[in-house]
């Protein structure tokens, strides 16, 4: 019997415990995965102290715990302390183990769309990654391990684009640019990766780059998944580009969660266009 479940504030229209709970059922697995919000108001300390005296097996956490839970931890994977962030955490045997699932997700869900992507050297592909926050870094670090190394960042602010080039031990191959550089340089890339939250409801019409010059056959994709398809997404479309949705990186992130919990890679099957329908009300 699996204790599973998520930290963080607010959770309560959170798609995880339905991703979990058919992830249970695909395995036959038995267990539970419960929502564990924890107020900003109350001590984050004491939330964790009940947690650890419980006999949780795994536990996610959101928003705004993702380095708060960072000094409970016993051991932090390599890929969690390179991303500075922690989204999963197992309990092997009392001892609490943080991992970071996102970038590795999220580069699971483009090659589960673009399996050519990952064919054949993949220092000729270009990747524009818009954005420098958590979920850049997460990305491009599982980008680099999975031996992209032409990856460029464009960000409003140039500081926290520069630190994420700092992962790389060679940067020479990471230009760092402005949102306007990006912009006049967008058809030079085979993939675009759009990390912020711009064009998130309600500010629907927004997209933080115009891709007027996009080349057909290039990649873009937006980890907004409210709405699924972006301002940005359909311009991409209307210029016969190829699209990558926000909801995708959700599954695959969970699946990598699940798969640390219990050793079990659950097949997706039709979950994604069941979370696209939810998405959709
Ligand atoms: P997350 O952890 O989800 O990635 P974050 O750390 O808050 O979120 O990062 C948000 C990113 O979106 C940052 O790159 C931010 O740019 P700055 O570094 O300049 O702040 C970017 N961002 C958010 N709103 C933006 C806007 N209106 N225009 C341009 N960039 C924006």
């Amino acid at each position: 019997m699996y204790q599973l479940g998520l930290i963080g504030y607010p959770i309560k229209h959170s798609l995880s415990p339905w991703i979990h709970e058919e992830f249970l059922k695909k395995s036959e697995l038995e267990g539970t995965y419960s929502l564990i919000e924890i107020n900003p108001d109350h001590s984050f300390q004491e939330a964790v102290t009940e947690l650890k005296n419980s006999n949780i097996d795994g536990f996610n956490i959101t928003v705004p715990y993702k380095q708060t839970i960072i000094p409970y931890l016993d051991v932090l994977d390599s890929s969690a302390e390179k991303v500075g962030a922690v989204n999963t955490v197992v309990n092997r045997g009392g001892k609490w183990i943080g991992y970071n699932t996102d970038g590795i997700g999220y580069v699971r869900s483009l090659e589960g769309a673009y399996p050519n992507l990952f064919v054949g050297n993949k220092s000729d592909k270009r990747i524009l990654i818009i954005g420098a926050g958590g979920a850049a870094r997460g990305i491009y670090y599982a980008l680099l391990t999975n031996g992209f190394d032409q990856i460029d960042i464009a960000n409003r602010t140039a500081k926290s684009a520069l630190d994420i080039a700092k992962l790389k031990e060679d940067s020479t191959k990471t230009n760092v640019l402005t949102l306007e550089e990006a912009e006049a340089s967008i058809k030079q890339y085979d993939v675009i990766i759009q990390t912020t939250s711009v064009g998130m409801r309600p500010d629907t019409k927004a997209s933080i780059v115009a891709l007027t010059t996009l080349k057909e056959a290039s990649i873009v994709s937006d980890i907004v998944y409210q709405p699924l398809e972006t301002a940005m997404l359909q311009q991409a479309e209307s210029l016969g580009a190829e699209i990558h949705y926000g909801h995708t990186m959700l599954l695959y992130q969970a699946q990598y969660a699940f798969e640390i919990w219990t050793s079990k890679q659950v097949e997706l099957g039709n979950m994604e266009d069941e979370l696209k329908r939810i998405l959709e009300g």
